[in-house]
């Protein structure tokens, strides 16, 4: 059916690709792709007025972040999955460092005009470990990331962020899924909007809903809070959508 116009379908399965070196090279392709023009992730597009509603969605993220994770001038923030950086434009400043981790450099360069040279450092991810040392950063976010993992990478960064914050530091990332168990995502939605806007394919896992239900059961990371209510609306389409605003909020427990 996808086939009538574009012959991609525009939710390309991550998981079906073997090995990990394959699949970050899958995921960089595609998300280099995805840099320019597309307005899920970037702040060009064609209508009128976008730019604007792209801006003040990651305003209004990064002003709701600062309260719910009470950053102030000592935090140490891992972004991961930063993108171009629509939110670290707004919440690098505050912070005593800021990193913005993607797979795709294509991103990483558009952020760096974005958010200004010395106000934040950039890495490039390359695997599934995540290059610093043990109790680097107080705070992790993770905004519209882990439904695009496989599987594999998921688990491996869940472990990685529990070993990268502090005692007592915070994970919040965004679902794009229920967390039920029983509930794995039903991508038809994001699908029929890429359709609608004729999209490049994005990359998404295909188990995100199980596994962040398990990853909360195994309690490396505390679940301290849930909510639907992420205020992440989408710029062409100034409305909350339920897909975007499922957010997990966990705390490293200070036993571990
Ligand atoms: C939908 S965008 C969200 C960007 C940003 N967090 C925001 O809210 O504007 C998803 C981002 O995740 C990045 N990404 C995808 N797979 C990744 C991986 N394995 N490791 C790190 N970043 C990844 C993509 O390159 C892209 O920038």
């Amino acid at each position: 059916m996808w086939n009538w116009l574009n012959p991609e379908d525009p939710i390309f399965a991550i998981d079906q690709v073997e090995g990990e070196e394959a699949q970050f090279e899958r995921m960089r392709e595609l998300w280099d792709r995805n840099s320019d023009h597309n307005p899920l992730v970037s702040s060009d597009f064609f209508c009128g007025g976008f730019k604007e509603a792209f801006e003040r969605n990651g305003e209004r993220i990064a002003r709701y972040l600062e309260a719910k994770l009470d950053l102030d001038a000592a935090a140490r923030v891992l972004d991961l999955g930063a993108g171009i950086g629509r939110i670290a434009r707004y919440l690098a400043e505050g912070s005593e460092r800021y990193v913005l981790a993607d797979v795709s450099g294509q991103m990483l360069e558009r952020a760096r005009t974005r958010v200004g040279a010395g106000r934040a450092e950039l890495a490039r991810l390359v695997d599934n470990r995540l290059p610093w040392t043990d109790a680097s950063f107080t705070h992790c976010i993770a905004i519209d990331v882990v439904q695009h993992l496989p599987e594999r990478t998921l688990r491996a960064y869940f472990l990685e962020v529990s070993r990268l914050l502090v005692p007592g530091g915070r994970l919040l990332l965004t679902s794009g899924a229920s967390s039920g168990a029983d509930t794995p995502p039903d991508p038809q939605a994001s699908r029929q909007l890429l359709r609608l806007l004729n999209l490049k394919p994005l990359p998404f896992g295909a188990r995100t809903g199980p596994v962040l239900a398990e990853l909360i059961a195994d309690r490396q990371l505390r679940l301290r809070e849930q909510g639907d209510n992420f205020p992440n609306l989408l710029p062409m389409l100034p409305i909350q959508v339920p897909f975007a605003g499922s957010y997990l909020l966990f705390e490293k427990r200070s036993d571990v």
